[in-house]
Order: C-alpha cells, then structure tokens, then sequence
C-alpha cells in the first residue's frame, strides 16, 4: 500500500507538489474515479490509474540510465563527493535507489541506477557475461600485443586473472584511442589491464552494458528513465 502521490512521484510523472496539484484538480483517476486526496493509500499493481486522461503503466521498480559526468561517485551516500544519487532531479528519486555497479570519480558515460537488486546482479555477475563496452583514450599506442594479452586475459601484479577481453583500435586515433570490452567489473580494471601493459588510461567512458548503449542525445549528467524495451536490449545479442 502507498500514498497516491508518492506513487505518482515514484513513476516519474511528476515531482511532489506536481503530484499533489494534478490530484487534487481531479487529474488523477483510479479505477475510473478521480481521487482528490493525496494521501490516499492504495495497491498501484491491482488497480487501473490514469493521470490526464493516459494511462499509466506501474512499474514496480525504476530504472534510470545516467551519463555520468567526472567528480561524482558511484555510491549512495559520501561525507566528501557528491554521489551519483544527489545529481538525480527530484521527480526520480525513491527510497532505495542504488547505482548497478560502479564507475570510477573520473569515468564518464552510462551508469544505471535502480531499485532492483536481482536486476543490477543479473547484469553484473560475471557468470552471466553480459559485455561492458569503454572508450580509453591513452597516453601511448595499442599495438598487437597488447590486443592479444587482452585476449589471453591480463594477470594484475597480485595474481588477479582477468577474463579475457576484447581490444579494438578506434580508427582514426593515432592507435593512441581503444574500445574495450569485458565482462566483469573489477575495481578500475580497465585502468589496470592497460597498466599492466605499461600504458595509463587518460580518459575512459562507458558506452554499453550488453546491447544497451548510452543515448547518444542524453548530454553529460543528464538521466532519463529506461523503457522496458531499453531493459530487455542488455540481453539482446549477448555473446558468450
Ligand atoms: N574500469 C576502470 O578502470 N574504471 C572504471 O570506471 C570502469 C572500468
């Protein structure tokens, strides 16, 4: 049971005192009934509600894809650093909201922030081989051997083994630009794996999490709120 306009809130149809106005101008029906008192408590899963005239679907759980700017981390909460969740605007926010996995401060490019747990570890168990795409730009050139230690699965100087992983050459960047492919998400892996073969990444974005790529019109720090299709895209030509 919820109150409706933390429902509507909950959906991202409007922000709290929004949320309040459309319901108490007789906006909001349930079940065919306009309900004018905001605090009217209900089960949204059973019940028809429509919000000026459309229909809404309710989504239990929320999933928002972010581009995540620089000088933010992927946490919760931090006494420090300003979080991926304080940058989220207010209609978005939602008890339990947590980012499905992590992005170094410094890393750029598409996060995804959720209130479903069985969801962020089903993309992110490495078991599951759901492929992260990254663009690193470098401080030297790829050549063919770091290609094939990538392959062969680089080693970290604790003994750590990575899975293997894939190494492109973005054309055009001098082989000093790469695009990055792996299937796990050890802490600043990319940054390592690259380390290892005597080259510092100088810049690393995230583009894809299985078949999901960043919205190429979504600007730096800008979110929106996934549809089911961009939900089911992650799983769509996972390569094993
Ligand atoms: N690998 C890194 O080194 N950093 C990230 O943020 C993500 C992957």
């Amino acid at each position: 049971m919820d109150r409706l306009d933390k429902i509507l809130v909950s959906q991202g149809i409007a922000g709290r005192k929004e949320a309040r106005e459309l319901i108490k101008k007789g906006e909001v029906l349930v079940n065919g009934e306009p309900v004018k008192k905001p605090e009217y408590k209900f089960e949204p899963e059973n019940c028809d509600i429509t919000v000026k005239g459309q229909g809404l679907v309710y989504r239990k759980n929320i999933y928002i894809m972010l581009n995540k700017p620089s000088g933010v981390v992927s946490a919760v909460k931090d006494n420090l650093d300003t979080t991926v969740i304080d940058i989220l605007p207010e209609e978005y926010r939602r008890k339990g909201l947590f980012p499905a996995g992590r992005l170094d401060k410094d890393t750029e490019g598409l996060l995804i922030i959720t209130d479903d747990g069985e969801f962020a570890h089903k993309i992110l168990s490495p078991k599951n081989h759901v492929e992260k795409r990254y663009i690193a730009e470098l401080d030297k050139e790829i050549d063919g051997n770091v290609i094939k230690n990538f392959e062969n699965g680089i080693v970290f100087a604790d003994g750590t083994k990575c899975m293997p992983a894939k190494l492109k050459i973005i054309p055009e960047s001098q082989n000093k630009k790469g695009l990055v492919t792996i299937c796990e998400g050890k802490f600043h892996q990319v940054k390592k794996m690259f380390s290892v073969c005597g080259i510092n990444v100088v810049h690393l974005k995230r583009i894809s999490i299985g078949n999901l790529y960043l919205d190429s019109n979504l600007p730096i720090g800008s979110c929106k709120l996934m549809s089911k299709l961009d939900i089911e895209s992650i799983y769509i030509g996972k390569l094993h």
